[in-house]
């Protein structure tokens, strides 16, 4: 017999009065769903409406953006919008701040979003995402001065992404837990199908872009090289490896089954500070995987303590199973075990 399955309103309403959150919150989260089932179909589309490939444009970050980065992007600031409590938005695919409000006070958001990650697999069909995150302001900042957006991740009050695969999936969390939903095709819901998304503690499989292992520190090559060991090295055990180049899927396949993602600063990357971008990747990555057990962490830093400098920052990335990312923060002190 099938079970009646909430719907992402249903959830919402519940955890309101279970945990009070804002009714504000509650309709932007609405409408950013609503962002991710237009892009879900836009990119599903995307053959037939001459939409895969490239712009003639690159973006702030020196990227080529594909024609689905900024029509993702186009969706997300339109929907984001609505809500009467957004000041400001920050984009990866926007130099700028997009301001809102002329005058920002206590209790308004910014949002921020990565409208489309991992952009590089829509060319051969392979799972890409949105990732957000919500900050509630404490106080009155100054609509005038991008730099008012520099909030720590640990300001942030809610978090998720979207991941575009087999199915669409929808992963949010308000600062209570993790929870799941997967688009439910025909009535265009989504609806709950994971409660309280759990990482597992250990683990034995591991996401790191290993063609650039000459690049990499010691701590992370040591990392690598005891895993690679297998059932004979000092892990005395046999690990997995997968590298799908969208963190979001990478996320997703750990929020699941377990594992570490490993994104670090090499000599390749070091320049820029790391690779992936602390506020709409590293900050929300790192709360809805704190949120189901996880940590997340720079090597040297707990990542939603990382003090922002400029909105498109690049951080180093270590996230997932607990002791995993323990394991590796000890490697960077310079600990041998
Ligand atoms: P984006 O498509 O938003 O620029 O992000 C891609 C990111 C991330 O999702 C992924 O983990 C990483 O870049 C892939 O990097 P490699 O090209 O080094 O595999
Ligand atoms: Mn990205
Ligand atoms: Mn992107």
């Amino acid at each position: 017999m099938s079970h009646h399955q909430f719907t992402l309103r249903q959830h919402l309403l519940a955890e309101q009065a279970r945990h009070g959150i804002d009714s504000d919150l509650i309709l932007l989260l609405e409408d950013i769903a609503t962002a991710c089932r237009i892009i879900s179909h836009r990119i599903r589309s995307g053959a037939f409406a001459n939409v895969l490939g490239a712009t003639n444009n690159t973006n702030v970050q020196g990227e080529t953006q594909k024609q689905l980065d900024v029509i993702a992007n186009d969706e997300f600031v339109e929907h984001c919008r609505n809500c009467r409590r957004v000041a400001a938005l920050v984009s990866e695919e926007v130099d700028e701040v997009y301001w809102l409000k002329d005058k920002a006070v206590p209790g308004d958001y910014i949002v921020y979003f990565d409208p489309l990650d991992g952009s590089s697999n829509l060319d051969v069909n392979l799972s890409v995402g949105s990732i957000f995150s919500v900050v509630r302001l404490p106080e009155e900042i100054d609509a005038t001065d991008d730099r008012s957006v520099l909030r720590p991740g640990n300001e942030q009050i809610c978090a998720g992404y979207s991941v575009y695969g087999p199915s669409t999936a929808l992963v949010i969390t308000a600062g209570n837990g993790v929870s799941g939903f997967t688009h439910h095709n025909g009535t265009g819901e989504f609806r709950l199908t994971s409660r309280n998304l759990t990482i597992p503690e250990e683990t034995s499989e591991f996401a790191i872009n290993a063609s650039r292992y000459v690049l990499w520190d010691t701590p992370i090559r040591r990392y690598f090289d005891e895993c690679i060991a297998g059932k004979s090295g000092p892990r005395e055990q046999g690990f997995n490896m997968r590298w799908t180049a969208s963190m979001v899927a990478e996320v997703h396949r750990i929020l699941t089954r377990g594992g570490i993602f490993m994104y670090p600063a090499d000599a390749g990357n070091r320049a820029t500070g790391g690779k992936l971008r602390l506020m709409y990747e590293a900050n929300p990555m790192a709360l809805i995987v704190e949120q189901a057990g996880g940590a997340a962490s720079t090597g040297t830093e707990r990542i939603m303590d990382v003090q922002p400098t400029s909105h498109h920052q690049r951080v180093p990335v270590i996230l997932g199973s607990k002791s995993e990312v323990e394991r590796l923060d000890r490697y960077h002190d310079g600990a041998i075990s």
